[in-house]
């Protein structure tokens, strides 16, 4: 039986790839000019660094990472996720002695072992983004504003930010206690999983899907209300930054995050588009993470964007392919030849050549390059070869005109011309 490729992991295939070009070409166009810079870190990384940063009593940690020993009985992880990876170069590296303030970016895939459904992958990609080094609620604002304008720059504008803010260890543990009281008021109504973990991780409580634990919860103290002042005064400022700059957001006093690392401002970017996996994007700060991988103590913020989900989004929408400038219609063996010259010579000069390889008849060369879209064709007999010149055919308006074929420079001007009108 045929090989087949991996469950929730999917290949992208020509005519779908386009749309991941375009996203992908926005990224590096937007985040440009807020000043973002490329990381590429390896896929696979000690499985202690995503314990150590996601945190041990979270699902990712506990039930979906691809962990394996390798021949040296090293335990290693396929990432998971893309900000510890990056805070762990970035401190190995020592980025913050070269500049004091880094904004990272970052595309490429991630595993998770979840239940594959639609918008949910065991591989998928992200688009992150992190800025190490800025405390100043307005660098907030200013990667909220980045994650609106790169929606705007790819169409998509049914999407709603949500934002939040989960203290910091100064006020947390107080709020979790009252939690955890909150929760052992009502044990029995939750579901296993809950009973489970209130103690250890009482926020994830609060994102648990189960009907019970939903309404069970639906009173519980919000992290809103027990913020300490220097929390109240940061996210008040963020919220104001927000309205500056006119990012429309709502405030969604449930949302915590299923990673541990975050303090302060959270947020998710949230869709009705794609049935139960409505976050398209999602991030927040993570003020002691870097410290707490034993690097300099330094503030971070970012996001993600899950991309196959933005893929969704764009539905049917496909982005063109490349059209070949020119198509090459040979008839016989000897203008077989010659259409392969030319051909060769065109695409070294950077036009988009192509020609049929199985020297079939005109009719049949003629539907493949309309099937191409070609912008031109160029027919090519024992006539065309014995005068030197030949029929060079604009596809788009159905017009002829005669080309020399050893004027290879009028010929690239001419298709130049054409590609730049159109
Ligand atoms: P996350 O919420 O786990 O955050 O993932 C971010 C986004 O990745 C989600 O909103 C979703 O669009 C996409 N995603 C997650 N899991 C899957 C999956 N199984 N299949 C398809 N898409 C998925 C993080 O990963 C954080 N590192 C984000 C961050 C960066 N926070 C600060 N900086």
């Amino acid at each position: 039986m045929a090989i087949k490729a991996i469950k929730g992991m999917n290949d992208i295939l020509p005519g779908d790839i386009e749309t991941w070009q375009f996203l992908e070409q926005k990224v590096r166009e937007v985040f440009g000019t807020y000043g973002f810079n490329e990381i590429r870190t390896p896929v696979v990384e000690k499985t202690e660094l995503f314990c150590r940063s996601i945190g041990e009593t979270t699902d990712i940690v506990e039930k979906e990472m691809y962990t394996f020993n390798d021949k040296s009985e090293n335990s290693l992880t396929l990432r998971p996720e893309g900000t510890a990876p990056a805070m762990r170069a970035f401190i190995q590296h020592k980025l913050h002695n070269l500049d004091p303030v880094n904004k990272l970016y970052y595309m490429g895939p991630m595993f998770r072992y979840e239940r594959p459904q639609k918008g949910r992958y065991r591989q998928f990609h992200q688009i992150g983004a992190e800025v190490i080094g800025v405390e100043n609620p307005m660098i907030d604002a200013q990667v909220l504003a980045m994650l609106h304008h790169y929606f705007c720059a790819i169409g998509i504008d049914a999407v709603e930010l949500q934002v939040n803010s989960l203290g910091c260890p100064d006020c947390r543990p107080n709020y979790r206690k009252f939690l955890v009281e909150f929760l052992e008021s009502r044990l029995e109504t939750l579901c296993g999983d809950c009973q489970r973990r209130y103690q250890t991780n009482p926020l994830r409580v609060l994102d648990c899907k189960v009907p019970g634990c939903k309404a069970a919860t639906l009173k519980a103290p919000a992290v809103l209300d027990h913020l300490c002042g220097a929390c109240e005064e940061h996210f008040t400022a963020v919220k104001s930054h927000l309205d500056t700059l006119e990012i429309p957001y709502v405030l969604n006093a449930r949302m915590v995050r299923g990673l541990d690392y975050y303090v302060r401002t959270t947020f998710e970017l949230v869709t009705d588009q794609l049935g139960s996996q409505s976050a398209v994007a999602a991030g927040g700060r993570y003020d002691g993470l870097v410290e707490s991988l034993d690097g300099p103590a330094l503030p971070g913020i970012g996001f993600a964007i899950g991309i196959e989900r933005l893929v969704l989004m764009k539905g049917g929408e496909k982005v063109q392919a490349s059209r070949p400038d020119i198509f090459f219609a040979a008839m016989g063996e000897a203008a077989a030849e010659k259409s392969f010259i030319l051909m060769s010579q065109l695409q070294r000069a950077g036009i988009h050549a192509e020609m049929d390889y199985h020297g079939r008849s005109l009719k049949s060369q003629m539907r493949r390059a309309n099937k191409l879209a070609a912008r031109y064709t160029l027919i090519l007999g024992d006539q065309e070869l014995e005068s030197g010149e030949a029929e060079l055919k604009n596809m788009d308006q159905s017009s002829q005109e005669k080309v020399q074929l050893n004027d290879l420079a009028a010929l690239i001007a001419r298709l130049t011309a054409q590609a730049v009108l159109t």
